[in-house]
């Protein structure tokens, strides 16, 4: 008989979106006349835009005439694609990254998590390293550290052994401080995912410096980073001078673009950036990543990369843009809505989440989950499904059309007992 990862067995509930989604088709089959809407995932719902659609149009009649035929492409991605993303999205605002440092994958999920394959695995009592993560948190961060035997159990809370948690509370404005002690790994993500919350460039700065007093390695997540409206803040970590030398950033075209059926997405992974061998010398994670994503990864499609391409066009970016205006402006109707309910909200200004406290008649977050769907047939995300101290938050996402996320808030003020 195989032996199996033990490790999953740490788990305790299933990842949170299918868990969610069992709820709802529960729901759904006891009340087949109730018309749901999904504020939950942050699925995107408008099409993709006409100069992608064109670009990928195109790119099919290339695979089917010999002389543009493509195989197997590069497992790193195309220098078209690579070097739109180094010229538009990193140097046009300042930031020292090149087209050999973008890595271009189907997803930045599966690149947070298939990262860990080049760090040392283990607890750190075991010689593995000392992760950070903000609590409440994008939960692939943990479970993937926890499928591979980082963590020790769970703690009664929900916290796993050897992680160090950095709780993301209303009273630090939801951009937790420095961890006390030091750490070899933390994940940031911002405009963060649940909250909503925004790093400024003073505190991405902090972190920087943290990191390079302690040799620290930032896994930065910038998936949202096409929500944030705010000019000043940054939309990189490499906008922070000296953050190529201990960050990586992971980069989604999912939500910027509408690719979350189509899947593309990157990691910047800068040559200066180095780990520590088990002798004590210094290597590139580059050379690393590059070694496992050509052992492990066949590269995205070519059709997909050229669609990813197009929104780098003077078109393509308008189009990109109007939808990325659409979804914020259902997140403030979101806002002004429950705002005006008298609900305590956060988030839903620079990222297309807004992260409310839910209400005192139904503190628990999977209570107010089921009130929400059980009253106005609405998805929502429990906070506390990202993490302890998510617990008394809920989230809900702006993507949606308009007519749902209307048909939503006239729901809430009519039919939801606060
Ligand atoms: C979310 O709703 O948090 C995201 O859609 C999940 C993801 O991007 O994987």
């Amino acid at each position: 008989m195989p032996r199996i990862n033990d490790h999953f067995l740490k788990l305790k509930a299933g990842y949170l979106f299918p868990e969610i989604s069992r709820r709802v088709a529960a729901f759904a089959k006891q009340n087949p006349e109730a018309k749901i809407i999904r504020l939950g995932i942050g699925d995107v719902t408008e099409p993709l835009a006409p100069a992608v659609i064109a670009a990928m149009h195109k790119a099919v009649d290339d695979l089917a005439a010999r002389e543009t035929f493509r195989g197997y492409g590069p497992e790193q991605g195309y220098d078209f694609l690579r070097e739109k993303v180094a010229q538009f999205d990193f140097q046009a605002r300042g930031c020292d990254i090149h087209p050999d440092e973008v890595f271009i994958s189907d997803g930045s999920k599966c690149d947070t998590a298939n990262f860990l394959d080049i760090l040392a695995p283990g607890t750190p009592a075991s010689g593995g390293n000392t992760i950070a993560v903000l609590d409440p948190v994008y939960p692939v961060y943990v479970d993937t550290n926890v499928m591979i035997g980082n963590t020790g159990p769970a703690t009664p809370a929900g916290e796993f052994d050897g992680l160090v948690y950095l709780p993301a509370t209303a009273e630090n404005n939801f951009t937790p401080d420095l961890p006390k002690q030091r750490v070899d790994i933390v994940y940031l993500c911002y405009p963060n995912n649940p909250t909503g919350s925004v790093a400024t460039r003073d505190t991405l700065k902090k972190w920087v410096d943290y990191a390079r007093a302690n040799d620290t390695l930032i896994l930065f997540d910038a998936a949202y980073e096409a929500f944030i409206t705010d000019p000043d803040i940054p939309h990189s970590i490499y906008e922070i001078p000296g953050a190529r030398d201990v960050a990586i950033e992971f980069r989604s075209f999912s939500k910027t673009a509408g690719f979350t059926g189509v899947r593309c997405g990157l990691t910047v992974v800068p040559k200066t950036l180095t780990g520590r061998a088990a002798d004590g010398s210094r290597v590139e994670l580059h050379k690393l990543w590059l070694r496992r994503q050509t052992t492990k990864f066949n590269g995205a499609s070519y059709v997909v990369q050229r669609g990813a391409e197009a929104i780098y066009s003077p078109q393509g970016r308008d189009q990109v843009r109007q939808t990325i205006d659409f979804y914020m402006h259902n997140a403030r109707l979101i806002h002004w809505t429950l705002t005006d309910l008298g609900l305590t909200v956060h988030g839903g200004e620079n990222a297309p989440y807004v992260w409310l406290k839910t209400p005192d008649s139904s503190p628990g977050s999977w209570d107010f989950f089921d009130k929400l769907l059980r009253e106005a047939h609405i998805v929502g995300t429990p906070g506390s499904g990202f993490g302890a101290a998510g617990e008394g938050y809920f989230r809900i996402s702006a993507f949606n059309s308009r007519p749902n996320v209307q048909e939503a808030m006239h729901r809430l003020r009519h039919k939801l007992k606060l």
